[in-house]
């Protein structure tokens, strides 16, 4: 059985993702701010970098796959967050742990969302996001919006896992990234709930094609494929697992 990671661990999708893979029968080292294997605030770089390291001298051998999902949201007050948690942070995790990837010829699933492609961006923030200028980037979130943040750094985050994909899988390591849509959890509770953001997301919930918004399992299944075998031939693809709204949205964008 294989030795995987998952951020964002106690919580939501990185939650179902975890336990799906031990109902397989695999390993999973997870990592939050709490609750889980490796305690860390991955806001913060020193934590990001111990976090590495500790799964290195954990998996020696090498790992199967990789699935940065902690993440936070439009609504959180601490704006600077969004880019450090979202973005930074999971390139950090990706490259730090691509050696231990190619021992085992292993795949690493980002978690994006469909708020890349169907919210309008700052295109001036997400190219500061791909040139890994941290500080303009932090200092750029405090005039921007969260929702400019938030789609703005999930579209950087898929555009630099399409550029990395291709060198990655040179050296034997798939990168894919899934692209939910609105998926009931914590943190889209707390979305709904604040007076802000909650009507736009509400009726954002109601034009969903497909009816429902997704329940983090329905992630975790999609995530579990692309982590597997079945998909040993994709490398650089997007999944959008949103109830049909990328679609609906822009049809001719393909
Ligand atoms: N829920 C949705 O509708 C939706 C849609 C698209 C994308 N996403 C993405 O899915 C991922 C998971 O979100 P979720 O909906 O399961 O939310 P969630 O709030 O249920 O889980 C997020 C997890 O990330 C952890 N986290 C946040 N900040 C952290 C930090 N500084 N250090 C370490 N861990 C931290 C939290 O503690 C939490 O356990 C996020 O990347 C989110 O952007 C979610």
């Amino acid at each position: 059985m294989g030795e995987f990671v998952v951020t964002g661990a106690a919580s939501g999708i990185g939650r179902a993702i975890k336990s799906a893979l031990e109902i397989e029968g695999h390993v999973v080292i997870g990592v939050d701010l709490h609750d889980t294997d490796i305690c860390a605030d991955l806001s913060n770089n020193d934590e990001v970098e111990r976090s590495i390291q500790t799964i290195r001298s954990h998996c020696p051998d090498g790992l199967d796959g990789f699935v940065p999902c902690a993440g936070t949201g439009v609504e959180n007050p601490n704006k600077k967050l969004i880019p450090l948690v979202n973005y930074f942070a999971v390139v950090e995790m990706v490259e730090g742990l691509m050696p231990s990837l190619q021992l085992r010829r292993g795949a690493a699933v980002l978690v994006c969302s469909n708020s890349a492609t169907v919210q309008g961006h700052d295109e001036g923030y997400v190219q500061c996001l791909l040139d890994n200028d941290r500080d303009k980037a932090v200092e750029l979130a405090e005039s921007l919006t969260g929702f400019q943040l938030y789609g703005g750094g999930k579209l950087a985050l898929a555009r630099w896992m399409r550029k990395r994909s291709t060198s990655a899988a040179q050296a034997g390591v798939r990168l894919n990234a899934l692209a939910p849509g609105y998926t009931q959890t914590a943190m889209t509770e707390s979305g709904m709930k604040d007076p802000v953001v909650g009507p736009s997301m509400e009726a954002f919930v109601k034009s969903i094609p497909l009816g429902t918004g997704a329940q983090p399992e329905d992630q975790a299944n999609a995530a579990l494929f692309l982590l597997s075998d079945k998909a040993s031939q994709i490398a650089g693809s997007v999944l959008f697992v949103d109830g049909g709204h990328d679609a609906m949205f822009r049809p001719d964008n393909f």
